[in-house]
């Protein structure tokens, strides 16, 4: 810890926790449902190649995110990186999208977990009355209890994800081995499956572009690939975890990247399983994974892919809750957001206040807006900031060239020249309504920081600072 201030974060996470942490948030809803509707509606066998194209633009962001944070380890991630790069109105504007990303997503998630839960339930054969307003209590219940655990003792949330993590982990494990065995090469087919024209009109950027729409072949391939980048997302995450690292500029680039890598062949390894099982046209979109394995006989796995999912999706919830937090509270410590959100409760040691706010804001979202159909807006708000992390990499490089980097992305400029690439090229693929909510979402913020955050700045000096004790965020503050 820098400061005794109450505006400051204290040491908790060690690399190994990172590792965790990372594939706590990782892991998720991305495998259990998004690759099997990816695969039966969009790429069939070739998932397995979207899941490599989304893996490889997540891994180039992934170097470039920990560049940066081994030279600005503080706790706004893209945030912080953009604010001493590129200036406050830009820090704004990513600060902006990471809420919507993490915000979002938090409730994405959840709404997910309580429809898990009740399937699961179901499953064990419990008919529940009233389904939909279980899932609404469980809901509530989920994030109430989460954002409670991430407000009241950092130390038992980090408990609590290492059992569940491991648990996680062990029920995944046996889908790949148990599915290993009833994998049948003629589901792969000539791994991808004939394109065909969409029915419905264009939806995509590039299929506005391209004048047409297509599912299956290379195309749909390609056009599978940001869908599944919401099962990456989470690497980023770990850099908020910054301030709060022993050791930060060389564990935070470590435990970024060993736990994207660790989550890439897991999805590869599942995603293999999952076509190889049964031919693509049989899996279900409601329950992918466990349709794969009704298919071929074996329903007991579905139990275990049930308590898989609901843990797994608990953990996400978990780290996207403290994500957000910490975003929020470094936001709120510059003044772009109210002052009193970046303080530190005596009592508990935590950001309690900030964590309490986004608890209620993401229960709001889970319960009263279609966040099931929002899965893009959180990807676009991740890509988005993959963006101009990329440009900050080149950008520093220039203008510090010397500077002692914890971490350094090999073969700068070109690897982060290729990350902005991947990332645009996953935006084109992302739907036009997706670019219009993001568009409102984006003019909204510019208002509030008019509004709000340019009169309360305190650092209130868009020019670059020094590094890295003048990173935002790093207990130089009036109080
Ligand atoms: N990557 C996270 C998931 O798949 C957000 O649930």
């Amino acid at each position: 810890m820098r400061t005794g201030a109450r505006h400051s974060l204290a040491e908790l996470y060690r690399p190994a926790d990172l590792v965790v942490l990372g594939l706590g948030v990782t892991i998720g809803a991305g495998i259990f449902s998004v690759a099997g509707r990816q695969a039966a509606t969009m790429a069939g066998p070739g998932v397995i190649l979207s899941f490599m194209i989304a893996g490889i633009a997540a891994l180039l962001a992934c170097l470039c995110y920990a560049e940066l944070s081994s030279t600005m380890p503080a706790s706004g991630s893209a945030y912080t990186f953009t604010y001493v790069i590129f200036g406050e109105v830009w820090a704004w504007i990513i600060g902006w999208a990471l809420i919507l990303e993490l915000q979002l997503a938090a409730a994405v998630v959840a709404r997910a977990w309580g429809e898990l839960t009740v399937r699961a339930i179901a499953n064990f054969g419990v008919q529940l009355p009233a389904p939909d307003l279980v899932v609404d209590l469980l809901v509530l219940l989920i994030l109430g209890l989460l954002a409670a655990t991430v407000a009241l003792n950092a130390r038992i949330g980090l408990r609590a994800l290492w059992v569940m993590v491991a648990a996680k982990l062990l029920a995944i494990g046996a889908v790949i081995v148990v599915g290993a065995f009833h994998v049948v090469p003629a589901n792969f087919g000539d791994f991808y499956a004939d394109p065909k024209p969409l029915d419905e009109p264009s939806t995509t950027v590039l299929d506005v572009f391209l004048g047409q729409s297509h599912a299956f072949g290379w195309f749909g391939i390609f056009a599978a690939a940001p869908a599944i980048a919401f099962a990456y997302i989470g690497f980023d995450i770990v850099a908020t975890a910054a301030e709060e690292t022993v050791n930060a500029p060389r564990a935070v680039p470590k435990g970024m990247i060993r736990s994207l890598v660790l989550a890439t062949i897991i999805y590869i390894a599942v995603a293999v399983v999952m076509v190889g099982m049964i031919p693509y046209t049989r899996i279900s979109l409601d329950a992918p994974l466990s349709s794969a394995f009704r298919g071929v006989g074996v329903d007991w796995m579905a139990h275990v892919i049930d308590i898989a999912a609901v843990l797994g999706l608990t953990t996400v919830i978990l780290v996207l809750l403290v994500g957000q937090t910490r975003v929020m509270f470094s936001m709120a410590r510059d003044g772009l957001m109210p002052r009193r959100l970046a303080t530190i409760s005596r009592r508990y040691h935590t950001p309690s206040r900030v964590t309490l706010v986004i608890g209620g804001i993401a229960i709001l979202l889970a319960e009263f807006a279609p966040v099931s159909t929002l899965e893009q807006l959180v990807v676009m708000g991740a890509l988005f900031a993959f963006m101009f992390v990329a440009a900050g990499v080149i950008v520093m490089r220039r203008r510090m060239p010397h500077l002692d980097r914890g971490f350094s992305v090999p073969l700068s400029p070109a690897l982060p020249a290729l990350s902005l690439l991947a990332t645009l090229w996953l935006m084109v693929n992302l739907h036009v309504i997706t670019w219009v909510w993001f568009a409102l979402w984006m003019l909204f913020g510019l208002l509030v920081y008019l509004g709000y955050g340019r009169r309360h700045s305190l650092l209130a000096a868009p020019r670059p600072a020094p590094f890295p004790d003048a990173a935002p965020g790093r207990g130089r503050h009036r109080r």
